[in-house]
């Protein structure tokens, strides 16, 4: 959190300092400073995207585990807020992020086989609206399967796209 907030404001200062002077970009070791601060953004950001899904995801898992009762409509909720942040996601994966000095664990092979990784954030897409229907429906065998379904595509992309 503080970090992306660090870093924003820096990134956002060089780009506004480039455009009202209108000078033109040129290769420089500048360059390559606010390219690694793009990527360190982009990075973080990204994270934070994941970091949301994966916060609803703990809200399903538990009811999952009947550890606690969250009703259908905040079953729906959730998926549907799982269903939102994975078409951010594809916005927030888009970016080559290799020359960013925050710890990232995004696989380089996102960028080289990019269909396959958009084929991971669709399978979480219908995934998170099978749930979504589900709950809708108030049908609680088709609840739990569904949840279960979604957490195999988050294990299957990461198992692929994620450093360990
Ligand atoms: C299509 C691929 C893909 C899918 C599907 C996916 N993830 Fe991820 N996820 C990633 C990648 C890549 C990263 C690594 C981001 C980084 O650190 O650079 C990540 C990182 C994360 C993180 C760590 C975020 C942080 O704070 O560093 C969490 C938590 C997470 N994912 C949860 C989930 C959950 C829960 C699901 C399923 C509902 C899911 N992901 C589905 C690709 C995916």
């Amino acid at each position: 959190m503080k970090r992306i907030d660090a870093i924003l404001p820096i990134v956002a200062a060089i780009l506004a300092a480039g455009c009202v002077v209108g000078v033109p970009v040129q290769a420089s070791e500048g360059d390559s400073q606010v390219r690694a601060l793009e990527a360190d953004a982009n990075v973080l950001y990204r994270q934070k995207v994941m970091a949301t899904i994966g916060a609803l995801m703990k809200g399903l898992g538990c009811v999952l585990k009947k550890e606690c009762a969250l009703d259908d409509k905040a079953v729906a909720q959730s998926a549907g807020g799982i269903l939102f942040m994975t078409e951010l996601s594809d916005t927030a994966f888009k970016a080559q992020t290799e020359s960013a000095t925050v710890k990232q664990t995004t696989r380089p092979e996102v960028w080289s086989e990019w269909n396959k990784f958009k084929g991971g954030l669709e399978a979480m897409s219908s995934a998170a609206t099978a749930v979504a229907s589900a709950a809708t429906l108030n049908n609680k065998i088709n609840i739990d399967s569904s949840i279960r379904e979604l957490s195999k595509t988050c294990k299957s992309c990461h198992d692929i796209f994620r450093t360990k």
